[in-house]
Order: C-alpha cells, then structure tokens, then sequence
C-alpha cells in the first residue's frame, strides 16, 4: 500500500554512508524532504541497544529506513560469517526494537535475495523462503536476514508496527564498495576490468580463489583472444 510522507517528517535512513543508504538519502533530498536524521558509526553503534534507544529518544524519528549491515561478497562471507551474523542479528534488532518502543509509523527493512534457497525454482517467489537449503558460504548472513523479516512480521502481528521488508537482487552503484576483499561480485568485476583497462592488460582474473584441482576463470578484455 502506497503512503503519504510528508515532506516535513522526521526520517531516518540508518547506514546512510552506505550504497543504498547514500542512493536513499541522495532521492529523499531531491524529492524536497527536509527533515532527513542520520548517524555516523563513529556516533552510533547501532549493535548496542541502549545506545540506540537513547538516539531514537533524543531525535524521535518518524520514518526508518533500516539500510545499514554489514555486507559483503562471497570472500568476505566465507572469511568473517561470524561478523556477518552478529552485526546484522544486532543491529536488526536494535533499531526495530527502538522503533517500537518509540513510535515510528512506518520502517522499511532490506533482506536480501540470498535468502531464498539455493536450489530455489525460478524466478523466485515470496512463499519459496525456508523451504529449502541456503548457500553455504553466505549462511550466516542469510539467516541474519531471514531473522530481520521475522521480526518485522512478529512485530506487526503482535504489536500492529508498520514495518515491511523488502528484497533487493545484487545491486551496484555509487558509493558502492570496490575493495576486492570485501566486494560483492558486481563491483568486483566492475572494478577488475576498469583497472585492466587503465593498465593496459587484455586478461582479468574473475575469481582467484580456486579450488584444489580447478583453475581460476580468465576473461579477456579485448574482443581478440589473449595471445599466451
Ligand atoms: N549491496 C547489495 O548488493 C545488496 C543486495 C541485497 C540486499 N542488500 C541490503 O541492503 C542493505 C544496505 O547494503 P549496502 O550494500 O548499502 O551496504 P554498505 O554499502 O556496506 O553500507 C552499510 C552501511 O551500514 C553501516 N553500518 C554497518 N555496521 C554498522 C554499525 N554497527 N553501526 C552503524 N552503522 C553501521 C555502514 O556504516 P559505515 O559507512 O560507517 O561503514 C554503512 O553506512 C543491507 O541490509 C544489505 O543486506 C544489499
């Protein structure tokens, strides 16, 4: 259901350094809302629950856009699934649970299309989530995730909350992270074979990692084969 916002609410986009954050906050102000409340790290860990009851209290936002996480591609899934669960589970529950207590009329959350199975039919339905099993190198993640939808359904179902959730595919853009450690594969890429170009190479190494046995993927540049 479409919502009126008015343009002078009190809105806060949580993760606003971030792609999507920066892309909302970038949309919000060309739309003419004002009143836009955002928080950096370094002033609010949005994993400590006091700390981000005390910042709902002293800036009683209106609109929540919940867009901050920790996030990352497969190397950084694989590498730090510890963080990945932690920081999401955390901050997830913090901020919806500050939004409660604080009267938000309306929070949006961002799940992710890895949630869904990873032998999942396509195209991808709503009604496929948790009937099947995820992709093990991002589980931690996706289960951090599916717990943030859960929580804005029970908090609908048994508080009447006006949180939602949606489920972005990969996105890229913008402020966008470009670290190969830590990318997601579509800046990944976008990165590797700007930097060929620049240098002048006619091969990019896609994946570097590989398995025992396999060789790592490599893509030519240029529309002529690589000579060696
Ligand atoms: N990128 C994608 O392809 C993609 C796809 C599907 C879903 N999503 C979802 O979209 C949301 C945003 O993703 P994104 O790609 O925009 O991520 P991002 O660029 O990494 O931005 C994440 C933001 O969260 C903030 N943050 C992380 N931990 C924090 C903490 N403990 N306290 C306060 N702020 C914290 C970061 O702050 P700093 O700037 O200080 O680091 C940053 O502003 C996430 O929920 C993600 O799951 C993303």
């Amino acid at each position: 259901m479409a919502i009126e916002i008015p343009r002078s609410a009190r809105i806060y986009v949580a993760g606003h350094r971030g792609l999507v954050g920066s892309a909302i906050v970038r949309r919000l102000r060309a739309e003419g809302f004002e009143n836009l409340l955002t928080a950096p790290r370094s002033e609010l860990d949005l994993r400590d629950q006091s700390d981000v009851n005390d910042w709902f209290r002293r800036h009683r936002p209106e609109y929540v856009f919940l867009v901050a996480g920790t996030v990352g591609g497969i190397l950084a899934n694989s590498t730090r699934p510890a963080e990945f669960i932690y920081d999401n589970l955390m901050i997830h529950a913090t901020v919806v649970d500050a939004a409660r207590l604080h009267g938000v009329r309306r929070l949006l959350y961002l799940g992710s299309s890895c949630i869904y199975p990873r032998e999942c039919p396509q195209p991808i339905r709503e009604e496929y989530l948790l009937t099947g099993l995820l992709e093990p190198t991002n589980e931690p993640y996706a289960i951090a995730k599916i717990s943030g939808i859960k929580l804005c359904q029970a908090y609908r179902r048994q508080y009447g909350c006006d949180f939602i959730s949606a489920m972005p595919t990969n996105l890229y853009g913008p402020h966008d992270n470009f670290d190969l450690q830590s990318s997601h594969v579509l800046p990944a890429l976008v990165r590797k074979f700007h930097d060929a170009r620049a240098e002048g190479r006619d091969e990019v190494t896609v994946w570097a990692p590989a398995p025992p046995g396999a060789s790592s993927c490599t893509w030519t540049t240029s529309p002529t084969p690589a000579s060696s």
